[in-house]
């Protein structure tokens, strides 16, 4: 399992974000937890989070006293997350396992999908395997709850030469500012993102990085989660929990599985 993450993702789908998990807890903002426990105090415990990094989410979680276990493709990310899970002596579960073939021996009241992480799932085979280990992993009434970004058209249809600045963070070993920058392009075939970030160090070197980032669009979406078994109960436009609609800049879905299944959906193990 050492290389799993080197042998899914072709080298230039690595980007250095996840290289190393002290800068990643650098580079974005907080999760909104209250959205997370509240999702757990109405489902319940135990958890899955799938794609957990650095364990932003899994760890107050854990603190918040449920049982929660994590899965991440990247050792670095997973290593992390344990250290953390360690210094602050909570007993969470974290492991190195590909959230497309995951095998677990329990089931969970609540899986979870946080963090745009449905973008990592580069095309609809790898996103039905998910959603199959998800389904199958599912107690009779339990939740998979995706959050992700509403493809917009207006950021895909940016230049190429349009530069963002991504993040700007005080180096963890104090030596300085890293600034993280971004451009991208957009595949209308594959519908994948593909993003080219530059790591500006303090000692003002400059390294390259690539992540590509599948788009899927709400209807999509909803007709992958169908045809594997599993159906929407509640459709949010963001954290606050406000009605999905056409400015909605987040997809946070609740599904479950079908109460009457069609034919052909599921893994068929679950
Ligand atoms: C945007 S980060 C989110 C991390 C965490 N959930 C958070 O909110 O901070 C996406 C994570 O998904 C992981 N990842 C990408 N592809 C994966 C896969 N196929 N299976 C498991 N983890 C994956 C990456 O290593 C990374 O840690």
């Amino acid at each position: 399992m050492a290389s799993a993450w080197a042998k899914k993702m072709k080298s230039d789908d690595i980007d250095h974000i996840y290289r190393d998990g002290r800068h990643y807890d650098c580079l974005f903002g907080e999760p909104n937890m209250s959205f997370w426990l509240d999702i757990i105090a109405t489902y319940g415990a135990p958890v899955l989070e799938l794609g957990c990094g650095t364990g932003k989410i899994t760890i107050p979680i854990a603190e918040a006293g449920y049982s929660i276990t994590g899965i991440d493709l990247s050792e670095a990310m997973i290593q992390h997350a344990r250290r953390k899970a360690k210094d602050q002596k909570l007993p969470v579960s974290f492991k190195l396992g590909d959230m497309s073939s995951f095998e677990e021996d329990q089931k969970f009241n609540v899986v979870i999908l946080p963090s745009n992480n449905l973008a990592h799932l580069m095309d609809y085979r790898e996103a039905m395997n998910c959603f199959f280990r998800a389904y199958d992993h599912l107690s009779k009434d339990g939740v998979f709850v995706i959050d992700a970004f509403v493809p917009s058209l207006s950021i895909l249809t940016k230049s190429s030469d349009e530069i963002e600045t991504i993040s700007e963070y005080e180096d963890p070993d104090g030596k300085g500012m890293f600034k993280i920058t971004a451009s991208a392009i957009y595949e209308n075939h594959t519908q994948i993102r593909r993003v080219t970030t530059f790591q500006r160090k303090p000692d003002g070197s400059v390294s390259e990085g690539h992540l590509n980032m599948k788009m899927y669009f709400p209807q999509e979406l909803e007709g992958l989660l169908n045809h594997s078994g599993l159906e929407i109960i509640e459709r949010y436009g963001n954290y606050q929990k406000d009605e999905f609609s056409s400015t909605s800049m987040r997809q946070i879905i609740v599904a479950r599985k079908k109460k009457k299944r069609d034919n052909q959906t599921g893994s068929g193990k679950g």
